[in-house]
């Protein structure tokens, strides 16, 4: 019998078996292209164990048992984008649309500086025209609160505005790749976004000197065995510092509101895979991942992930947020529940961090 009680064919029997071709993947960092299908087609509950299994002593090679702890604040719900699976695009007329003032940001940092984070993510939908300001929000929290790192992810920007950014005092950016299969990536964008700007984007970011974060869905629409093969493979071969990585989650009010929501099993294959690709890098329990089950921050954790992304926006809006249903706000996912995250942690055997967690490669100017 094959290891998924299948009868092995005569070929497959003097082919490598799963485990086999994820201990090779670790060793080597890469496999073949019909190996790597084969890893992330056939997903069950034995090889998800093998791949975590690797996955979680790779990263404690690099980080022990520590896991970064950085604040979420999502400063803006305004979004130009048209992403069929998102409930900020714009054509989405469904939503009550906020946006933070600088005093507001810098007040909510504040806030989190003093609950003991030194790592703080502004995020927000895309939007042009405002950059001149997160500049002052920036160079204002790097001289009120100097050891923090600032990682932003405001979508796709001119280089003149990352480059604006990055002088400000960012040290981060996330712009997740969302696919690194062109066909697919135009599937899940309309025609005014493209594969070449996403990628465009990607390399100015790295160039300016950013510690870059990728990532991508698992389970959305059209997203087959070839595709997330591709998303392992792209993420080893760019090597970015940092992979997003949740289940996609269908929204209301989007076009793609009545497609099924993406394998939480799956979505863990796809951190341990990129765990085992690239040992040094962050990779957080996605919210997406917590909200779609309710281990899912400890799952994600035990799959090699190593980051956790507690939200700070304000109560007032935070449900504005809603990039998909059934988000996760409070409790655990959220700054108040500090505390409750952190016992959760230890009780995991983690150990929570409010540290920078720079990736371990990179040189801080
Ligand atoms: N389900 C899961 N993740 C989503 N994102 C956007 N919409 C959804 C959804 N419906 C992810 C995208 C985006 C990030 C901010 O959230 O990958 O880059």
């Amino acid at each position: 019998m094959g290891i998924n009680g299948e009868t092995p064919t005569t070929q497959e029997s003097f082919m490598d078996t799963y485990k086999q071709i994820l201990e090779r993947l670790a060793r080597e960092r890469r496999v073949s292209h019909s190996e790597m299908v084969r890893l992330v087609e056939g997903a069950n509950e034995e090889r998800l164990a093998w791949a975590s299994g690797l996955a979680r002593e790779i990263r404690s090679e690099h980080f022990g048992n520590g896991v970064f702890l950085r604040a979420l604040m999502e400063i803006s719900n305004c979004c130009r984008g048209g992403c069929y699976y998102c409930g900020l695009r714009a054509e989405n007329d469904h939503l009550r649309r906020y946006t933070l003032s600088t005093e507001e940001i810098v007040g909510v940092c504040r806030e989190g500086y003093g609950l003991g984070f030194r790592s703080f993510v502004l995020q927000s939908g895309e939007v042009l025209g405002r950059a001149e300001e997160v500049a002052e929000v920036v160079r204002r929290v790097k001289s009120e609160m100097p050891e923090v790192a600032v990682t932003l992810s405001l979508g796709e920007q001119s280089a003149e505005v990352y480059e604006l950014w990055r002088r400000a005092g960012a040290d981060r950016y996330l712009l997740r790749h969302e696919s690194a299969t062109r066909s697919h990536y135009e599937a899940l964008h309309p025609k005014r976004m493209s594969f070449e700007g996403r990628q465009e984007c990607l390399s100015t970011l790295r160039h300016l000197g950013y510690q870059v974060g990728a990532g991508f869905m698992v389970g959305s629409p059209y997203q087959g065995a070839e595709e997330l093969a591709r998303e392992v493979e792209y993420v080893g071969e760019w090597q970015p510092e940092m992979v997003g990585i949740g289940p996609f989650i269908p929204q209301s009010h989007t076009p793609f509101a009545d497609f099924k929501r993406g394998s939480v099993e799956l979505t863990l294959l796809m951190v341990a895979l990129t765990r085992i690709v690239l040992p040094k890098a962050l990779i957080p329990a996605t919210t997406a991942l917590a909200s779609a089950d309710e281990r899912g921050t400890l799952r994600g954790l035990g799959a090699g992930a190593n980051v956790v992304m507690p939200n700070l926006t304000p109560v007032e809006v935070r449900a504005d947020y809603a990039i998909y249903d059934g988000k996760k706000i409070s409790r655990e996912e959220s700054a108040e529940g500090l505390d409750l995250l952190c016992e959760m942690l230890q009780e995991g055997g983690y150990q929570p961090l409010l540290t920078r967690g720079d990736h371990p490669d990179f040189r801080i100017d």
